[in-house]
């Protein structure tokens, strides 16, 4: 679907009331858009990677405290961290976008795929965990409740990961998956101040921001800076709905804000995307005037791995 047509269809599905508007959304992304071939791999993924980020930046996250901002329609983040040692999650969302029914699918695809998973994790998966997954999943009529208590997951929704509620220094790490690209740069400072007033003093913040025009995810005729050719005027039009709002904020003014909410920065890295790049070098893609201060490279990085302390 060409993105224009779905940025008109999200802003007429976000004039409905609330309640209605969820679900309506819901079921259009699970019969046209996204949720048609949802699998667990990528956020799985995600888990595992920021564990291995943790690591290498000389933290040990086995039997520790997780707190994801962000959860979204699935439990794969979270879930991850539990088959690799965590000891609890707490998972917040300022909207109840999760579904048990995707919850189920994805337990379905991890048991019909277990060599798949399993190479995920290599050595960093637990065993006894992965086996009590699947003896939940083989019960013929398990809940969202008993695979939350099974993982020691907490999903907290509507919460507001600004204000979380927990108490000070009661988690080890803070993280989110492709998340602060859709928040306005006021609240996020104000969800990092946060994240360093409940994380404990020997603990990390590690977040992976995803800079890339979300529409060019779906559609493979624009590319992933194209939303950097417009106003904010224009962009607004397109996307300033609670569906697709994006702050288009670059790499640089994410470091800005880490720093002035007051973290130091332990670790940090980026992706250029090479064909975007080049698109800007030989001047074959508008830049607006809003963006066109920044580097080539600036405007070209696509995502961000940014580990930092209190
Ligand atoms: C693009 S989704 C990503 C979800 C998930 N991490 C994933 O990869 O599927 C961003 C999520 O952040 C949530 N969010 C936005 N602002 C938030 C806040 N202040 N506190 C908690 N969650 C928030 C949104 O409701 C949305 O579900």
């Amino acid at each position: 679907m060409h993105w224009k047509t779905k940025a008109k269809i999200q802003n007429l599905i976000s004039l409905l009331p609330s309640d209605l508007s969820y679900e309506v959304y819901y079921q259009v992304q699970r019969r046209l858009g996204r949720l048609k071939n949802f699998g667990p791999v990528i956020r799985l993924n995600a888990g595992v990677t920021t564990w291995k980020k943790l690591l290498e930046s000389g933290f040990q996250p086995a039997d520790k405290v997780f707190f994801e901002v962000g959860t979204g329609r699935v439990l794969n983040v979270p879930l991850s961290y539990w088959l690799m040692g965590a000891k609890a999650v707490t998972t917040i969302d300022l909207n109840p976008y999760l579904k048990e029914e995707l919850v189920k699918e994805d337990l379905q695809y991890i048991s019909e795929h277990q060599q798949e998973i399993k190479s995920l994790y290599g050595s960093l998966l637990q065993q006894d965990r992965f086996d009590e997954l699947m003896a939940l999943q083989n019960r013929p009529s398990f809940t969202l409740k008993d695979f939350l208590q099974l993982c020691n997951i907490r999903y907290i929704a509507p919460g507001d990961a600004a204000n979380s509620g927990l108490e000070t220094g009661s988690i080890d790490f803070h993280t989110s998956f492709t998340v602060f690209e859709h928040i306005p740069a006021d609240i996020l400072i104000t969800i990092l101040k946060e994240g360093i007033r409940i994380t404990n003093k020997t603990g990390a913040l590690i977040h992976c921001v995803d800079y890339s025009d979300h529409f060019s995810h779906t559609d493979s005729s624009i590319n992933p800076i194209n939303f950097l050719q417009y106003s904010e005027q224009e962009w607004h039009g397109y996307a300033g709905n609670r569906y697709m709002y994006m702050n288009r904020l670059r790499h640089d003014e994410v470091m800005e804000i880490f720093e002035s909410a007051g973290l130091k920065i332990i670790s940090v890295e980026t992706r250029v995307d090479e064909k975007s790049l080049k698109l800007i070098q030989e001047g074959k893609i508008f830049i607006h005037e809003q963006f066109r201060s920044k580097s080539d490279e600036l405007l070209a990085t696509v995502d961000s791995w940014i580990i930092a302390h209190g």
